[in-house]
């Protein structure tokens, strides 16, 4: 009798050692057979009861063995089965593909406008000067040759500080002109670039804030020739070299005599389109020689020094260069706009 008990604990030993689960199923129904709550293993504990007492310890034991195998297989069996499954995992992965790119976003076009702008100048002897936003009336206004009572000043309405008629936010870059020639001796060669505001309606065409580059040259016998020239060759580096320019007399009350710089039209080769209003120029400046009473104001004596003067709104220049027809789209930082200059740069 004991040793057929035996016999039957041994064959569930043999059938545990054989036993070859493959798939994460027949993992499971071997740790259910042999580990599970109604496992073949624990009747076997049971039939101690039968064996006499002299082989009851070699019972004990061999029932234990069978235990510890059941275990020590589960473990094996379960450790094969999840490194098969990281195998399939890794398998499914292309390790050569390449990796998720990151977003580092692109150059706004007023800067990359900017850019082209101050890498023209610098390239013949300008260097850049940059100022503050804040200005004073004086640098603003009266410096340039705009008193108080000029009518100049209604179209160049801004915003004051609180409280103050003095502090305002600077309605265009000549101010830096004001700064650089009180602090500066000539020769003098600088552009300044950097925001200005005014206070007007914010339309398609215009915006209470924008960007400007001003450029200023000082020095012995500079002629209007000189600026002439110089705005040739800006104009034919930013818009091409068939590009042609026209000044129109203008005024300006810190320049004298002042011009308007018109470009011919680089989108229809001047034949006419709804960018140059079908009369084959666009402009694009404001310049002339700078007054005597402008040099005079900033310490600079005027029998000695001559210079000219110009100054241009970059998102001006940005519009032409991408054909944008809305400046607004230029301030709202809509990255379905902002992503079509990524490869400008
Ligand atoms: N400051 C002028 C404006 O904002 C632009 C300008 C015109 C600047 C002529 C100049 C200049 O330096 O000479 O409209």
């Amino acid at each position: 009798m004991s040793a057929e008990i035996f016999d039957k604990v041994k064959s569930v030993l043999a059938e545990i050692e054989t036993s070859n689960p493959q798939s994460p199923e027949e993992v499971e129904q071997f740790r259910i057979t042999y580990l599970g709550s109604k496992n073949k293993i624990k009747p076997l504990f049971g039939e101690i009861r039968h064996i006499p007492n002299e082989q009851k310890k070699e019972f004990g034991q061999l029932v234990n063995t069978v235990k510890q195998a059941a275990e020590d297989k589960f473990q094996a069996l379960k450790s094969a089965s999840e490194a098969a499954q990281d195998q399939v995992d890794l398998g499914s992965i292309d390790l050569t593909a390449p990796g998720e790119p990151i977003n580092i976003g692109s150059r706004h076009p007023v800067s990359i406008t900017l850019n082209k702008i101050i890498d023209i100048f610098t390239r013949i002897g300008f260097n850049v000067a940059e100022d503050r936003e804040i200005e004073d009336d004086w640098h603003n206004f009266t410096a340039m040759n705009t008193p108080e009572d000029h009518p100049a000043r209604d179209m160049q309405d801004t915003f004051y500080l609180k409280d103050s008629t003095e502090m305002l936010l600077r309605t265009h870059t000549s101010s830096v002109q004001a700064r650089w020639m009180t602090k500066n001796k000539p020769p003098i060669r600088i552009i300044a670039p950097g925001r200005v505001y005014r206070n007007e309606t914010i339309s398609a065409r215009s915006h209470c804030q924008f960007h400007q580059v001003e450029g200023l040259y000082v020095d012995k016998n500079v002629s209007f020739a000189d600026m002439k020239q110089t705005l040739l060759y800006f104009a034919q580096e930013m818009y091409g070299a068939e590009t042609k320019i026209r000044l129109r007399p203008s005024f300006f009350p810190f320049t004298e005599p002042s011009a308007e710089m018109d470009v011919s039209c680089f989108i229809c080769d001047a034949k006419g389109c709804s960018v140059c209003k079908y009369t084959g120029w666009v402009e694009i400046l404001g310049c002339g020689m700078i007054d005597p009473e402008v040099l005079k104001n900033c310490g600079i004596d005027p029998d000695e020094y001559t210079g000219f003067a110009f100054g241009m709104g970059i998102e001006r220049q940005a519009m032409m260069l991408y054909q944008i027809n809305d400046i607004r789209l230029l301030f709202e930082n809509d990255v379905r706009f902002l992503n079509q200059f990524k490869s400008a740069w």
